[in-house]
């Protein structure tokens, strides 16, 4: 949770940007004594963080962990809603079912539960997803907006943008979209997007939104057998990119598109998609549980159903496949 005494006192610490900040003016502006302050800066201090007493001045921070605990993704935050709960584990085996649970205890809009290790990562098609300790973003986003289900799907494509443009806003690094929800780095993957639902037959609950960004990894960090289809955002940059920074950035993109979804429909995001695709006017093979489809990819409709042209002229909507980019 983003307002515990201990998340206040990092906060100003972060804030001073290795400045001193006084313990007696913390003390009486949090209501407590000064070993109370330096007893949460002692646990600071097991967490990471590298604090030095000045005298006379204070408390120095010299140094903190990369890690995406709540109040390192809070000093970048420009939202309203998104990321402003953020629920943070070192551990877990899918942030997904976390979400799941706590979407049904009415957490609010925006709510984020995010971790440095996930166990049993899960992607599409319930394929496994490896989620490296410290090394990438894992993480679900609760969103409650008030549409038909229906309209849910398209909340992929949304978020496959808000990521793309992250991206390109911190690592200077473009990423491009595969439908629906790869976004891939030199035509490797480098994101994954999984979205499940909580709704009855006419009303959303809550979209779940999974995402999954390979940030830091180095080629080795991946499992061998996928080396040759896995990217990171840092092998792409050639410099380690700041993951708080990033989950910041795609709050804050996701906050503004979901609301520009919600309020306009896909067709103004449309046209910021397409920038981003790889797929469209390529050859492509759509395979789906029953069919394999071949063809040119035309476009997506505004309910986000790709287009495509097969040889014979027919046009197919795909609501859901796995694509192949043909040479
Ligand atoms: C895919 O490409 O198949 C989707 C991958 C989604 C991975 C993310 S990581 C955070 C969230 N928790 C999970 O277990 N999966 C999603």
């Amino acid at each position: 949770m983003n307002s515990t005494v201990k998340f206040e006192i990092t906060k100003r610490f972060l804030a001073a940007k290795g400045q001193p900040v006084s313990g007696q003016q913390l003390a009486s502006e949090f209501g407590l004594s000064r070993t109370a302050i330096w007893k949460h800066v002692k646990e600071l201090e097991e967490e990471g963080f590298s604090i030095e007493t000045v005298k006379k001045k204070g408390y120095v921070l010299t140094a903190s962990p990369d890690t995406l605990q709540a109040v390192k993704i809070d000093q970048y935050l420009t939202t309203k809603r998104f990321g402003r709960n953020i629920h943070y584990q070192v551990t877990c085996p899918s942030t997904q079912p976390i979400a799941h649970q706590l979407a049904q205890t009415g957490v609010a809009d925006g709510t984020v539960v995010i971790c440095e290790e996930q166990t049993a990562g899960k992607g599409r098609l319930a394929r496994p997803w490896t989620s490296t300790q410290g090394k990438g973003i894992w993480m679900s986003v609760i969103i409650r907006p008030d549409i038909p289900p229906t309209k849910a799907p398209q909340f992929t494509l949304v978020a496959a943008v808000a990521v793309a443009r992250a991206i390109e806003d911190i690592a200077k690094v473009r990423a491009e979209i595969k439908w629906p929800n790869d976004l891939l780095i030199n035509g490797k993957k480098c994101t994954g997007i999984l979205t499940e639902l909580q709704a009855d037959i006419d009303r959303v609950h809550s979209i779940i939104l999974g995402i999954g960004v390979n940030v830091n990894q180095q080629q080795s960090d991946f499992p061998e057998e996928i080396q040759s289809i896995a990217t990171s955002i840092q092998m792409a940059a050639g410099h380690p990119v700041d993951r708080a920074k990033l989950v910041a950035s795609i709050l804050h993109h996701l906050e503004i598109y979901a609301d520009m979804y919600v309020k306009h429909g896909f067709e103004p995001l449309k046209i910021l998609w397409e920038s981003y695709s790889c797929t469209l006017g390529k050859r492509i093979k759509a395979i789906m549980v029953h069919e394999v489809i071949e063809g040119i990819a035309l476009g997506i409709t505004n309910e986000g159903i790709l287009q495509i042209k097969s040889d014979d002229g027919q046009i197919h909507g795909i609501y859901s496949a796995d694509i192949e980019i043909q040479k």
